[in-house]
């Protein structure tokens, strides 16, 4: 993808984020959008090399040879397909899909087409995070003990974001879903799931407003998700925490300071360069295509978060603790 372009479908809030990292990256995009008009202006606000008013055209230019998926979430399995069938890679926003039967489709269509399935999973390239699992690793917390990560906020959602069957959820699948990341990231894979509901502060909502999940983690650790859109009060300033047996380490969920705290003097890092992982993501997905290697977040990765999400659904909605599926 060095000088291949990159095809952007859909032109709403992400693709900006990937528009600026392509364009600092010196990646060519080709704008695609159900109307010509914002696929215009979207490539001369970011410098694209093309404009085009719907997807499917998009796809048969031949200077691209990948795709990044920017649609609402009942849009991705069809949306990846199409990439797929035109040749091309694929960069499908987070969640992968609604369901396991869709991210399976997903997963199976990249794999009988020999093509990079990536999920767009950007805190897992945010370098704060990266250096939360490299002390992990290391050893610096010793062996965890508790995972809890709260990511709450006071945000009406209107739009596709309304509607249950759109989303394939609420709060969890979207937003949330990168704590899940996180949680299994750091903490190890998922084995089993308890969560509740509140009473949803928005009706317009279908989906969950806010829901807590306790999970169990390797090791008898446990981990904590509070994700909220309805929580009015709550700072923009919130961190996420590991408590190992030797210190603990306090993470800025916007990836700009962490904290260890605990064994030894405490230690503190900021971090200012490519803070939400958006170029690092798109380095990432362009060395994958490049090597024919999966990038970290492949598509069996993202089916992994996708089914915690799904099981803490399950757990709500039948008030028991839940397995997880592998
Ligand atoms: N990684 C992150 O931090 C992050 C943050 C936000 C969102 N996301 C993910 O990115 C994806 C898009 O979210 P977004 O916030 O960018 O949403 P958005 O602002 O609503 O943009 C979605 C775009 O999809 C296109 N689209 C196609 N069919 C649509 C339909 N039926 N209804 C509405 N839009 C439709 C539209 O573009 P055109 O009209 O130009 O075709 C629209 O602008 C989702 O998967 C979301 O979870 C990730």
């Amino acid at each position: 993808m060095a000088s291949d372009a990159v095809v952007l479908l859909g032109c709403g809030w992400i693709a900006r984020r990937h528009a600026a990292a392509a364009r600092r990256l010196g990646i060519p995009v080709i704008f695609a959008s159900r109307d010509p008009l914002r696929a215009r202006a979207y490539a001369r606000e970011f410098g694209g090399i093309d404009a085009v008013g719907d997807y499917a055209g998009a796809l048969t230019d031949g200077r691209a040879t990948a795709a990044v998926v920017c649609t609402p979430h009942d849009r991705h399995v069809d949306d990846t397909l199409a990439v797929l069938a035109a040749g091309k890679h694929v960069l499908v926003e987070k969640p992968i899909a609604r369901t396991i039967e869709e991210a399976d489709c997903i997963i199976a269509a990249a794999r009988a087409a020999d093509r990079i399935l990536m999920v767009g999973e950007n805190v897992h390239w945010m370098p704060a995070f990266r250096r939360v699992r490299a002390w992990v690793d290391e050893g610096a917390l010793g062996s965890l003990r508790e995972v809890h990560l709260v990511a709450r906020g006071f945000r009406r959602h209107a739009g596709w974001r309304t509607a249950a069957a759109q989303m394939g959820g609420g709060t969890l699948i979207d937003g949330g879903i990168h704590y899940i990341h996180m949680l299994r990231w750091w903490g190890g894979e998922v084995r089993s799931v308890y969560a509740l509901r509140p009473p949803r502060t928005f009706p317009e909502l279908e989906g969950e407003d806010a829901i807590d999940v306790l999970a169990t983690l390797p090791g008898g650790a446990v981990g904590f998700v509070s994700n909220s859109l309805a929580a009015p009060g709550v700072p923009r300033l919130q961190w996420s925490t590991l408590t190992g047996i030797r210190a603990t380490c306090f993470a800025d969920n916007r990836g700009r300071f962490l904290v260890l705290r605990g064994a030894g003097r405490p230690r503190i890092k900021l971090f200012r360069r490519d803070v939400r992982g958006h170029e690092a993501m798109l380095r990432a997905f362009r060395d994958a295509i490049a090597t024919g290697k999966p990038p970290e977040t492949d598509g069996p990765d993202g089916r992994r978060d996708l089914a915690i999400v799904l099981a803490a659904y399950r757990s709500a909605a039948e008030g028991r603790a839940v397995e997880v599926a592998c």
